[in-house]
């Protein structure tokens, strides 16, 4: 294990505890840390149609015909996919996982047939002798009763409308057999909006009786964002087809089955350092052959069998091993692969495997693809085979995704002591937050990733998280994105990110690298809040928090150097929220009689069927709400770690969806049911919607059943919780008696929350103070410039000055980077840039200089200063 020492710079220490100051000191003769070369990389998985239908440039959906295939290892059964029966790793419990499966519609996903003087009908068979064994289905189309003139279509409507550009080229391809059709195939681009032709192509399908294929070019006449893709037969007959691809030959850098250059690009502009792949959850799968298999994503994208996705569709593994790695090499990014651990999704299936030797051989051979020796290793002769002799920059590998406790120690251990001897050159990464006490478990030198979703004021809070986190592991946050309370993701979610990122690069010493997440999204089908690039078929923008990294990015310094805290704190008002009651980890606890006054005096009875269970189960009896003890996972970690842990948010929570009011009295009756274990009474204010972030007014809740306090929501785990949250907990005499029914009043203001138990005032509650103002500065030793970077996160503009010390010479015309606007404000396809950076020149620094910041900015100054 590498054990390193915190240093922390006695001004970055001190800077934290500072009092508010109107003049910002800066001396370039101090020095803090290297800021990590290599701390902005994206994170790509297949969510959000990410892939296909996104950055891989394919434009004919289900291409194969085998959208509808269950997951691998799973059976239907009466409108669902179910999973074999099997332990859940974290917990060694059965979680008889299943997920909704509509059989016909998926058949038909981007297809349909037409009939113009014919009786035409399409169905999606398993083909005898198929095109290719991994993928055997196929389209049957039977033709009758054709009339001259008459033709069936096969239309495919791409991932909502195919991008076309005029006089653009478009390689088709596609497989047709057929024992007795006699007739021409023409294949049509059309546009869907005006239903015309725009380009047309008759292909030759006379001797068809084997699967033949078809190739020819199309150019698109016309520029539309609804293209649609049609294949006429004008016979009779009974005709399959197979894998239809229709692929522009514009992709980014020329390459074949390759990129959509648009997106691309976009990437490039974050001018990221690696690129993680294939993700995220789907490394897992929902079961554990359900997981990424790398091998089946490589080779002739007719084969690639493709496997239904955690995030509801089929992915094509179209932009497979090979292309990411490609593309990686492309963009001048290291490569981060993740591999599956062994292990399945621990809020999936969770079942996973005993035999590990297979799994760390499968590590193998994906690195040896990327970086082996073609003549002495045969996953890099397939490397070189398909036309890529020369190494990739594979440089990191990540054993499993978001995977915690024992048996995933366990496996972390088996794969890593085996491959780091083997493989010096690469780095690898542990799923474990950087503050779980299981990593004492694990030696070795090994990056470790916490996540974190969370709402504007986490990210605020937390730009201090990493100046007191251990220097045991260097970290690498691989998933952040400010995504609650934010719309689809709005200037005040970028500008908090901005304040943790800021955070992120102080500490560079030990955050050595980060990816927000996830990176894309199709409007056209969302599986996540908050993700970085939007598109559809033709246009693409960043959101606000895409030019915070950019800037990020941008302006990353060569070393930090000393600045004092330009902090202003704020006592915001609580969040307008709902209410929320917990159930326990040990005891059953109940409640009734639930009623809300609100500020115009108005009573609100609550019925306990009126309450939504988030987590756990509840039952109802009468009008008593009680919650279920949840079976204790077999290896709970109880210290958390350092990130978000699922599965692990502690007891039930069910709330009351569509209240939202920061100003109301809410009483009910609560109790703890007899010889119960150590939990008290939990009742939860200022709720989001999903439960995350709030506040809690705690019964008994300490050692023996003593306490009552008011806290921010402590959600353990990796989501972290508020600094500070500990400090508001008061003390109180009052002791739970399991049993006892209690008279509970929660007054909440927009100022103080007060507890009241049996009409007695036993806790009162504030928001945290929080802190809006953040300033960090750095030196670029290549253009010699002073960065000075400042967000200011309130609604107002945020004044200082500047004194510059340890620098020779301060040149008076520098550049301002600023990027601001109303916090609610989103970017849009009608307002693409609304939101993003405005470089200006400016003429005034000096050692001595003061700037006005606007609000709700983030503002990069780079001053040329001699040293
Ligand atoms: O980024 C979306 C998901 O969030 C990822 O798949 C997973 O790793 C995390 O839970």
């Amino acid at each position: 294990m590498k054990l390193k020492t915190i240093v922390l710079p006695a001004w970055l220490a001190a800077g934290a505890c500072m009092a508010q100051t109107d003049v910002i000191n800066i001396d370039l003769a101090k020095h803090g840390a290297e800021v990590s070369p290599n701390l902005f990389g994206i994170f790509f998985e297949e969510i959000n149609h990410a892939g296909d239908g996104g950055l891989y440039a394919e434009l004919v959906q289900n291409r194969g015909f085998e959208e509808h295939v269950l997951p691998s290892s799973m059976t239907y059964s009466d409108g669902r996919a179910v999973a074999v029966d099997s332990p859940n790793y974290a917990n060694g419990q059965n979680r008889h996982w299943t997920v909704g499966w509509n059989l016909e519609q998926k058949r038909m996903t981007g297809w349909k047939v037409e009939a113009i003087g014919c009786t035409a009908d399409g169905t999606v068979v398993e083909a005898d002798r198929p095109l290719h064994v991994n993928t055997p289905h196929a389209m049957q189309l039977t033709i009758t009763n054709m009339a001259k003139g008459g033709k069936a279509t096969l239309l495919n409507t791409g991932y909502w409308g195919m991008g076309l550009e005029q006089n653009a080229k478009y390689n088709l391809r596609m497989y047709v057999r057929s024992a007795d059709y006699k007739g021409t195939v023409t294949v049509r681009l059309t546009d869907g909006n005006s239903g015309l032709t725009t380009d047309r192509l008759t292909l030759e399908a006379k001797k068809i009786k084997d699967w033949t294929e078809l190739t020819g070019v199309l150019t698109s006449h016309t520029t539309t964002a609804n293209g649609q893709l049609a294949i006429d037969f004008d016979a009779k007959g009974t005709v399959l087809v197979d894998y239809v691809s229709l692929f522009p030959q514009n992709t980014f850098k020329g390459r074949a089955n390759g990129l959509r250059p648009d997106l691309a690009e976009m990437l490039a502009g974050l001018h990221p350092r690696f690129m993680r792949w294939p993700g995220g959850c789907i490394v897992e799968g929902a079961t554990y052959e359900n997981r990424v298999k790398w091998k089946e994503t490589l080779g002739d994208p007719m084969t690639r069998r493709g496997e239904w996705d955690v995030w509801g569709y089929r992915s094509t593994w179209g932009l497979g091993y090979h292309e990411f790695l490609q593309f990686c090499e492309d963009l001048g990014m290291d490569a981060m692969f993740v591999n599956n651990a062994g292990m399945s999704c621990s809020v999936r299936n969770g079942d996973y495997t005993s035999d590990l030797e297979p799994v760390v051989q499968d590590f193998r051979d994906a690195i040896d693809y990327a970086i082996g020796n073609p003549a002495t290793n045969a996953w890099a002769k397939r490397r070189a085979e398909a036309g890529h002799p020369a190494p990739f920059p594979l440089k990191y590998v990540e054993i499993g995704n978001e995977n915690i406790g024992q048996v995933y120690v366990e496996h972390f251990n088996y794969i890593f002591s085996r491959l780091k001897a083997e493989y010096p050159s690469i780095i690898f990464i542990n799923t474990l937050g950087h503050t779980d006490r299981l990593l004492s478990q694990i030696p070795g030198d090994y990056m470790v990733d916490p996540h974190w979703y969370r709402n504007p004021d986490f990210f605020f809070s937390n730009n201090h998280l990493f100046d007191e986190a251990p220097r045991t592991h260097d970290i690498y946050v691989g998933e952040y994105a400010c995504n609650s309370g934010v719309g689809q993701g709005n200037l005040l979610a970028a500008i908090s990110e901005a304040a943790f990122i800021l955070g992120m690069e102080r500490n560079s010493d030990v955050v050595k690298m980060a990816s927000y997440a996830p990176l894309f999204e199709n409007e056209n089908h969302r599986d996540w809040t908050c993700n970085l690039i939007h598109f559809n078929s033709s246009q693409v923008f960043g959101r606000a928090s895409y030019y915070v990294q950019k800037m990020s990015a941008e302006n990353r310094a060569t070393y930090n150097v000393a600045v004092s805290e330009p902090s202003l704190t704020q006592q915001p008002p609580f969040p307008l929220g709902t209410i929320g009651l917990s159930g326990g980890m040990q005891s059953k606890v109940e409640y009734r009689n639930i009623r809300i006054t609100t500020a115009d005096g108005k009573t609100l009875q609550v019925s306990p069927s009126q309450l939504k269970a988030l987590r756990g189960e509840w039952n109802v009896d009468g009008d008593v709400l009680a919650s279920v003890v949840p079976t204790p996972p077999a290896d709970a970690n109880p210290a958390g770690g350092g990130g978000m842990r699922r599965g692990m948010m502690g007891g039930g929570l069910t709330l009351l969806p569509d209240f939202s009011s920061n100003s109301y009295t809410l009483q009910l009756q609560a109790r703890k049911a007899e010889g119960a274990g150590q939990d008290g009474l939990t009742i939860n204010f200022a709720l989001d919607a999903d439960g995350r972030t709030g506040y809690t007014a705690a019964l008994g809740s300490g050692r023996d059943g003593q306490g009552a306090a008011i806290t921010p929501l402590a959600m353990g785990g990796r989501m972290g919780m508020p600094p500070g949250a500990q400090q508001q907990a008061q003390p109180s005499p009052f002791t739970l008696e399991a049993g006892r029914w209690y008279d509970i009043r929660l007054v909440v203001t927009p100022d103080e929350a007060s507890l009241y138990v049996d009409g007695t005032l036993l806790a009162t509650g504030h928001t945290q103070t929080v802190t809006r103002h953040f300033c960090l500065t750095g030196y670029d030793s290549q253009t010699g410039e002073l960065v000075v970077k400042v967000v200011n996160g309130t609604d107002q503009p945020y004044t200082r000055t500047f004194s510059i010390s340890g620098a020779k010479s301060v040149a008076p015309q520098g550049k301002v980077i600023t990027l601001s606007g109303d916090q609610q404000a989103e970017n849009s396809f009608a307002q693409p840039t609304l939101l993003a950076p405005k470089t200006t020149t400016y003429g005034q620094f000096a050692q001595q200089f003061t700037y006005k910041f606007d609000p709700m900015s983030y503002t990069v100054l780079r001053i040329k200063c001699g040293l």
